[in-house]
Order: structure tokens, then C-alpha cells, then sequence
């Protein structure tokens, strides 16, 4: 390689590097959080859809404390979805780069639903929850649909 299409690989490197890195220190990093909140968001899920499903005694309190720790995880993964975090241990598609806005879309209809199933949670409406978890669990299975391979 001559030295300045080195220098012109390098700068091209450190642009893709910098924007996977604008919160992480290397795209593994961004990978690794991202599907660790995806996974304990998915915990959570199960623990309340098991209450939602009546193969758990339904308790308002558990069903609260699930459902407020979903609502906050759900505003965590997104940053860690960074260009140039689609290589490696990821079952992320490249359509989350390419339909962008869709993905986006996706990721605050599941932040506006988690917050109505935590009130309704809050409220001790196990009615109001069962609903709100419906719709929850469709906006998860819409984007892995879409977004997530295999
Ligand atoms: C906006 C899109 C989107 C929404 C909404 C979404 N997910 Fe995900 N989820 C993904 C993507 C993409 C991956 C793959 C991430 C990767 O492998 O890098 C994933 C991965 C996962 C995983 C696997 C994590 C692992 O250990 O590798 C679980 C579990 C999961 N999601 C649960 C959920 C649950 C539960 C919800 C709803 C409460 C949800 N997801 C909502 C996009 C989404």
C-alpha cells in the first residue's frame, strides 16, 4: 500500500471508529451492552408475561417492580446500535442501518409502550396491564421480526 492511500485507509478507519466509539470504547463494547440490556429487559418480560399469563400467582407489586424496570431499560440499548457495530458476535441485521428511521421508530414506540404498562402497573390495574403487555410484546417481536437475524 503507498503511504498516502495508507494515510487515506486510516483516516476512513478512525471515521467509522468514532462514530461506533462515540460512547464505547470498541464496537464489542457497544455489542456486549446492547445485548445485555436486551437480555435482562427479556427477563424481566418473562417474569411479568408468566403473571400476564397466569402461570405466576398475579402480584401488583412484582408486576409493578417488572414492568418500571422494563420501562427503564428500554431507553438504554439504542446508542449501542452505532454504525460499525454490525460485525462480530451479533445477531444484528444490517437493515438497522440501512431503514434507519424504521428502526428508530421501533425503538420509541417500545419506550412510549413500556411507560404505559409501568403506569398501568403502577396503578394496580392488572386489567390495564395484561393489555399494555400485549402491545409491548408485539412492538419487541415487530422489530426482532425485522431487525434481528436467527
Ligand atoms: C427497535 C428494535 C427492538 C425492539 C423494540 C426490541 N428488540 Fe430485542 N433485539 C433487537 C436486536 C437488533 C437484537 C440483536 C442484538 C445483537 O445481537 O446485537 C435484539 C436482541 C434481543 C435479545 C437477545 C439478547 C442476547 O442475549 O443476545 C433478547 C432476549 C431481546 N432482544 C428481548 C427483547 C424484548 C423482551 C423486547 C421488548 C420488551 C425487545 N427485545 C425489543 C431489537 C429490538
Amino acid at each position: 500500500m503507498s503511504k498516502l492511500s495508507r494515510a487515506a485507509a486510516l483516516a476512513a478507519l478512525a471515521l467509522v471508529a468514532s462514530a461506533a466509539q462515540a460512547q464505547f470504547a470498541k464496537p464489542e463494547d457497544a455489542i456486549k451492552y446492547r445485548k445485555s440490556v436486551m437480555f435482562v429487559m427479556g427477563q424481566h418480560a418473562g417474569r411479568l408475561g408468566a403473571m400476564v399469563q397466569g402461570k405466576m400467582p398475579w402480584d401488583a407489586a412484582t408486576a409493578a417492580s417488572n414492568a418500571e424496570t422494563i420501562a427503564m431499560l428500554s431507553r438504554l440499548p439504542w446508542p449501542a446500535f452505532a454504525p460499525g457495530t454490525d460485525q462480530g458476535d451479533t445477531r444484528a441485521k444490517p437493515d438497522i442501518w440501512s431503514d434507519n428511521a424504521k428502526f428508530k421508530a421501533n425503538a420509541e414506540r417500545l419506550q412510549e409502550q413500556t411507560a404505559k404498562l409501568a403506569a398501568a402497573a403502577k396503578s394496580g390495574d392488572e386489567a390495564a396491564v395484561k393489555a399494555a403487555f400485549g402491545e409491548v410484546g408485539k412492538t419487541c417481536k415487530g422489530c426482532h421480526d425485522q431487525f434481528r437475524k436467527e
